[in-house]
């Protein structure tokens, strides 16, 4: 019996057992040393075989491999308790939880949905008006002849070639005035309307989508004036922007309102005082004004006996502006890039 060849048994016993990756295994290894017909037990047998000196010399030595093996069995066997088997249940409240994927509201979506609150807390009601409306709602009843630019093939998207009603032709809304119409056609003053519509026109570039959004304003009532638009504004400015925004009008020019104004936004850096990003220290809104009497009248309310406010400003512009938002282009946002979506 070789003193060498038992040290090499006894390595490798123990690094095989130490490296067990389940109890059937241990068990086997088990047997394989320690078994009845095992390496170690036979070599115990043959003991007597040797002489006295020999005999005392590596029965010493069988002794201490036995309990060696014996030592790393029970470590291993106690290591393998610890491991969970894999086909149970088990918990751990220690480990991190797992993400379950969630869905979340398009940022388009979730910028109507803050535009409404700020209206309705001051009394606006959120209506929706036909997202594909007559020639006649869009234009004519808004004061926008025939001729007027924007009813030509390539500023709107007709749906019809030629008119088949005494509405006109059909066309994708492309603006939600044409809802100002449809509100004072269906109710009577006083009018507080917040009609938020997507809208279509043929444009497509970093800063323009054939789709966007946008809400129109509109308020009428005895004595309503400009400086009732202008406070209305203020409000917004202030609950959507910020406690420290304000607007200003610009005079302008539109066919539905007189007097037209712009209305900006003071820049959020500088106040107004204009800086390296906003250069003029105030960002435009959208459109604005006081109703013009004839619209009133396409819209059947007596402009002798009523006035009211008008506004209609882009959702997309409005949110960018305020999440602070910088894009470049504006295209992602109508695109399926779940790299981008995901971020809002
Ligand atoms: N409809 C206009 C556009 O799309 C925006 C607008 C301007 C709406 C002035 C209004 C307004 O109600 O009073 O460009």
């Amino acid at each position: 019996m070789n003193i060498n060849k038992i040290q090499n048994l006894k390595n490798q016993a123990i690094s095989s057992i130490l490296e067990a990756e389940d109890k059937k295994e241990l068990e086997r290894l088990r047997i394989q040393y320690l078994g009845r017909k095992g390496e170690i037990t036979k070599l115990i047998k043959e003991l007597p075989e040797l002489e006295v000196e020999k005999r005392k010399e590596i029965g010493g030595l069988l002794n201490d491999v036995k309990k060696a093996i014996e030592d790393a069995l029970e470590q291993t066997q106690a290591k393998l308790q610890r491991i969970p088997p894999e086909d149970k249940e088990w918990s751990d409240i220690t480990v991190p939880g797992e993400k379950i994927p969630q869905g979340h509201l398009h940022l388009i979506s979730q910028a109507i949905k803050e535009i409404s609150v700020v209206f309705e807390k001051i009394g606006f009601i959120r209506v929706s008006y036909p997202e594909v409306e007559w020639e006649w709602f869009a234009f004519e009843a808004l004061n926008m002849p025939e001729d007027h630019p924007a009813r030509d093939d390539f500023e709107s998207f007709f749906v019809d070639q030629k008119p088949h009603s005494k509405y006109g032709r059909m066309v994708i809304t492309p603006h939600t005035s044409s809802g100002q119409i449809r509100e004072m056609q269906r109710t009577e003053p006083p009018i507080r309307m917040i009609n938020i519509g997507r809208c279509g026109r043929p444009n497509y570039d970093a800063t323009h989508t054939p789709t966007f959004h946008q809400f129109e304003g509109l308020v009428i009532d005895r004595g309503i004036n400009v400086t009732h638009l202008k406070g209305v504004f203020d409000y917004f400015a202030k609950n959507f922007f910020g406690p420290k925004r304000k607007i200003r009008l610009r005079p302008f020019h539109f066919q539905f309102t007189e007097p037209s104004f712009e209305v900006d936004v003071n820049c959020p850096l500088c106040l107004g005082k204009g800086c390296k990003v906003c250069k003029g220290g105030w960002h435009e809104l959208g459109g604005s004004g006081m109703v013009h009497p004839l619209v009133l009248e396409s819209g059947g309310i007596d402009p002798r006996k009523y006035s009211g406010f008008a506004f209609g400003w882009g959702v997309e512009r409005n949110y960018l502006m305020k999440s602070g938002l910088n894009l470049d282009d504006i295209r992602p946002l109508y695109e399926p890039d779940l790299r981008f979506i995901n971020q809002f």
